[in-house]
């Protein structure tokens, strides 16, 4: 049985004292027995925002450099995150893919160089609008998937999640239906079998993320093969205790 996880993408909101006033006014109704929950904020608030979670949900960066230290300015690297109690991270967002740039090759580094340091990666992949229309979504998420994964070993495949995150859905209003969640995220897992073995591709979680809301939740999160949600907008209020406890 795979536990579920539900994860906030703050991306650049909130402040250091907004992202404290949440937590404080919220950490109880966010935490759940039956969801891992994690926030992602910004690099600022995170030190604040662990202090406030405890052990009671986790905490994550929603990037990092592949290097340890070095001439990198403005970057944050996977020793700092683990120093300070980091346990996720983001990698292959679409929006570091298309704003910032990020290669395949890149991405893939960032995998390796985090698992080195024992923090456990939530890899996103996705097709765009045209990939979709082309209908080559499963040729670009395989290629997603197999070169970010590469060299990554069968043992580090128990840290890594993935998260099904097609572009065109992405603060967009414009959710996937749950049969094309299921869809993707069922041959994301077959193709993980592929690539490594049946036992690995059972146990990875596999979550959806694009437009996630109280209204869409359950049934997006009640499919075979959806282990849950990485949530943009619907994370910064409310919505997203509902989110978190979207069966009761
Ligand atoms: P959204 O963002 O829920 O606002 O669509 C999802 C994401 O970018 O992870």
């Amino acid at each position: 049985m795979r536990k579920k996880m539900i994860a906030g993408n703050w991306k650049m909101n909130k402040t250091v004292n907004e992202t404290k006033n949440f937590l404080e006014m919220f950490l109880p109704e966010l935490v759940s027995d039956l969801v891992d929950v994690v926030i992602f904020p910004s690099f600022l608030s995170i030190p604040s925002a662990l202090e406030i979670a405890k052990d009671k949900i986790f905490i994550g960066a929603q990037n990092l450099h592949f290097a340890i230290q070095g001439a990198f300015t403005g970057e944050v690297s996977p020793v700092m995150l683990f120093d300070v109690g980091v346990k996720y991270v983001l990698i292959g967002h679409s929006e570091r893919r298309e704003l910032f740039f990020e290669t395949d090759g890149m991405i893939n580094k960032k995998i390796l160089s985090s698992l080195s340091y024992n923090l456990y990666p939530i890899l996103c992949v996705g097709e765009n609008l045209a990939e979709r229309e082309k209908g080559i979504t499963m040729d670009i998420i395989k290629s997603q998937l197999a070169k970010a994964l590469k060299n990554v070993s069968p043992e580090s495949m128990n840290k890594i999640t993935i998260a099904y995150e097609p572009v065109w859905a992405i603060g967009t209003g414009k959710t996937a239906t749950s049969s094309q969640a299921e869809e993707v995220c069922k041959e994301i897992r077959t193709y993980i079998s592929t690539l490594y073995n049946e036992q690995i591709s059972e146990h990875i979680r596999i979550l959806y993320g694009g437009s996630v809301n109280p209204t869409n939740a359950k049934e997006l999160f009640s499919m075979e093969n959806i282990d849950g949600g990485l949530v943009g907008g619907a994370s910064l209020s409310e919505d997203f205790i509902k989110i978190i406890h979207y069966n009761q």
